[in-house]
């Protein structure tokens, strides 16, 4: 079954600041995501999500199918599709990076500018920010 990644974007629709919600998303992806050789990582930022996921293909789409039914978030923005030779995020079963350990100054990184969502983002920079994140181990356990 070949490798694949899948990225998508989406605004969170419960309060952001409220850890219950978020702990039980962490909490379903981590143990079904483990059981079935998926890795990712999930952003959260300004009200919006950006995730990766990355495992066989037929287990993503069809992760990605029940993700899109999910009432906790909305407006889900399919940024990336591929064939991958190996994993970005193999060390997470699903990593978590919250708000407060993104450097205020990140859209710098990215050429400048007010702006930085995932709503607008180029995907390759969706991407590179995820890459950026894990590099520096900004990934809350
Ligand atoms: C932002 C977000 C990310 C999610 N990531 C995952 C994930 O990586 N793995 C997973 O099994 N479920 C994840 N979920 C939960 C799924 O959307 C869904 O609740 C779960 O797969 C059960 O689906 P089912 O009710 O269709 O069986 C996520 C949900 C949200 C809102």
């Amino acid at each position: 079954m070949p490798l694949v990644r899948l990225l998508y974007t989406s605004k969170v629709a419960f309060d952001a600041r409220d850890r219950a919600p978020m702990d039980a998303i962490l909490h379903t992806a981590r143990s079904f995501n483990m059981t079935h050789d998926i890795t990712g990582l999930l952003a959260c930022r300004n009200g919006e999500f950006l995730q990766a996921i990355e495992g066989p293909r037929k287990i993503i789409l069809s992760l990605y199918q029940s993700i899109l039914r999910d009432t906790r978030h909305s407006d889900v923005q399919l940024l990336h599709f591929s064939e991958v030779s190996a994993r970005s995020f193999y060390r997470w079963s699903m990593g978590f990076i919250q708000e407060s350990d993104v450097p205020k100054n990140i859209n710098l990184y990215f050429g400048g500018g007010t702006e930085f969502t995932f709503d607008t983002m180029r995907s390759d920079h969706a991407m590179s920010f995820l890459l950026y994140c894990a590099q520096r181990d900004l990934i809350a356990a």
